[in-house]
């Protein structure tokens, strides 16, 4: 919530008419308290972040006895520009124009132009504040899917990896087309850092596990086998081998 409150003044009062914390924020006002005349309404808004926003805006109040306010509903929640009738009507007198027919002409209808500036729906700086708080997703940035490490090939790293395959080809194939172990050609297996690393270093069924790789030769074969015969699943670190370990 960037908004920490919004203060209302009217005219030029040292204190707030109103002191709005809570969207939706909210004003009323009865003009029967305000006299008639042109006024001021300042509406400063206090951000989190520690700067304001001043908007001022001017109306006229023509009181006359009793006041009736069209155009807004109590508890009405305000946005945009605002236009308020307020119908001059005495509840004592009565508004019957048929029992009292010169009251026609006290109704009046004086027209309060009170416009509310949607400062936290139009004004640019609460925007600015959001993007900030919440800054929207930098486009090109995907994540990685669980078990995969990003990380881009390391050049070094593959080429030490298609040296070290050489050990594995025997069962996997020259080409990764496979034979006493599976193939390596379009396995989706080869995705999950997780188990191609716990494969490699522990072994799994009759595959032996390939102790003596240490973490930076096991991620340079992990690498290769990721990111040849038609695969592109990225590298893999020394210190992501580490951690499955
Ligand atoms: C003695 C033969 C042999 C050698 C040598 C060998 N593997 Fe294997 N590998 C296998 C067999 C068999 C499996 C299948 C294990 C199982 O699940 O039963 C396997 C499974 C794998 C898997 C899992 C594939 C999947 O789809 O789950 C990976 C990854 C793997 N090996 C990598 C390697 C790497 C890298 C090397 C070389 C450093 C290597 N292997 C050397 C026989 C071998």
């Amino acid at each position: 919530m960037p908004i920490e409150r919004v203060e209302v003044f009217l005219d030029d009062a040292a204190e707030p008419l109103q002191v709005l914390r809570q969207p939706p924020f909210k004003l009323k006002l009865d003009t029967r308290t305000v006299p008639d005349g042109e006024h001021v309404l300042r509406v400063v808004t206090h951000y989190h972040s520690g700067g304001q926003d001043v908007q001022i805006k001017t109306f006229k109040v023509s009181n006359l006895p009793g006041v009736m306010v069209q155009g807004l509903d109590d508890g009405a929640e305000v946005r945009g520009d605002l236009e308020i009738s307020l119908r001059i009507a005495d509840k004592d007198i009565g508004t019957g124009p048929q029992r009292f027919p010169g009251l026609g002409a006290a109704i009046t209808t004086a027209l309060l132009l009170l416009v509310i500036w949607a400062f936290f729906a139009v004004s640019k700086v609460p925007n600015k504040i959001l993007e900030e708080v919440a800054p929207p997703a930098k486009t090109g940035e995907t994540k990685p899917a669980e078990g995969t490490v990003a990380v881009s090939v390391d050049k070094a790293l593959l080429e030490k990896g298609q040296a070290l395959f050489q050990s594995c080809a025997g069962c996997h194939g020259a080409n990764g087309e496979g034979g006493f172990g599976p193939a390596f050609a379009g396995n989706a297996n080869l995705k999950d850092t997780k188990i191609v690393v716990g494969v490699i270093t522990k072994g799994r069924g009759n595959m032996p596990p390939q102790s003596q790789l240490d973490a930076e030769s096991v991620a340079a074969v992990v690498t290769y086998i990721r990111n040849s015969f038609g695969n592109n699943f990225g590298g893999v670190s020394a210190k992501d081998v580490e951690a499955v370990k």
